[in-house]
């Protein structure tokens, strides 16, 4: 038995995952004006990112269900105490993280939204399913909530805002990622810079395509 395959978590997630389905028309429908380019062109850029997912802030995003299980998994069996997600979204992978914190005994994770009514429904997410007291919704780019006031070693780091930025997230926490911790990259293919960092020889990295989705890496 564990937080995640009980109640109220795995009925809350089965609910969430089925809503985000469920809202895959709605979410083209908020790009279908934008070329193949043009959407290349906001997932690529450093600056316009907050354009594309201002059309998106009523669209979940959220990672796949398989993904919500590994992450689940990677940290529990790491014993992560200490963990920060880059895009909160809804919070469906803030659930699954908090659910392992709370099976490891406890901790804290750091989590990052600029859409403030994403903010409120991931804190509603939260609330329902038993895990807001082990959570810190920050407000805002995270280039900036997630400069400052970060705990001195972090276990477990989730990138799933802005493909754009994953290099610039991982130096704001690279300095605190304890050796052995994890970083799960969704979407990395669209992050190809971030990509050949975490891969370079010598780097400080382990790192591999896992799933369909997702680099996994660890810091050496
Ligand atoms: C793919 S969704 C996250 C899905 C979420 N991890 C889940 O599985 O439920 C990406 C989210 O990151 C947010 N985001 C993108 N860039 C951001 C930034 N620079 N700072 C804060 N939030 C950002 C977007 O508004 C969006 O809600």
């Amino acid at each position: 038995m564990t937080t995640l395959t009980t109640t109220p978590l795995a009925p809350l997630l089965d609910r969430l995952f089925d809503e985000a389905d469920a809202a895959s028309a709605e979410t083209e429908a908020a790009v279908a004006d934008l070329s193949d380019e043009a959407r290349a062109r906001l997932m690529r850029s450093k600056t316009d990112y907050r354009d594309l997912y201002g059309r998106l802030k009523n669209a979940p995003l959220a990672i796949s269900r398989e993904t919500g299980t590994l992450l689940y998994m990677l940290a529990r069996s790491s014993h992560a105490r200490t963990i920060v997600e880059f895009g909160t979204s809804f919070g469906i992978s803030t659930l699954h993280l908090a659910a392992a914190l709370k099976d490891n005994g406890g901790g804290r994770l750091i989590t990052s939204e600029f859409e403030p009514s994403k903010v409120a429904q991931a804190r509603a997410n939260l609330t329902a399913g038993g895990l807001i007291d082990l959570v810190e919704i920050r407000e805002g780019d995270a280039l900036h909530t997630l400069s400052v006031g970060l705990p001195d070693t972090i276990d477990l780091l989730l990138l799933d805002g802005a493909k754009a930025l994953y290099p610039e997230i991982l130096s704001l926490v690279e300095g605190r990622l304890r050796p052995g911790a994890l970083i799960v990259a969704d979407n990395a293919e669209m992050s190809p810079d971030y990509v050949a960092y975490v891969r370079s020889p010598g780097g400080g990295y382990l790192s591999l395509p896992f799933a369909k989705d997702v680099e996994l890496s660890m810091r050496m």
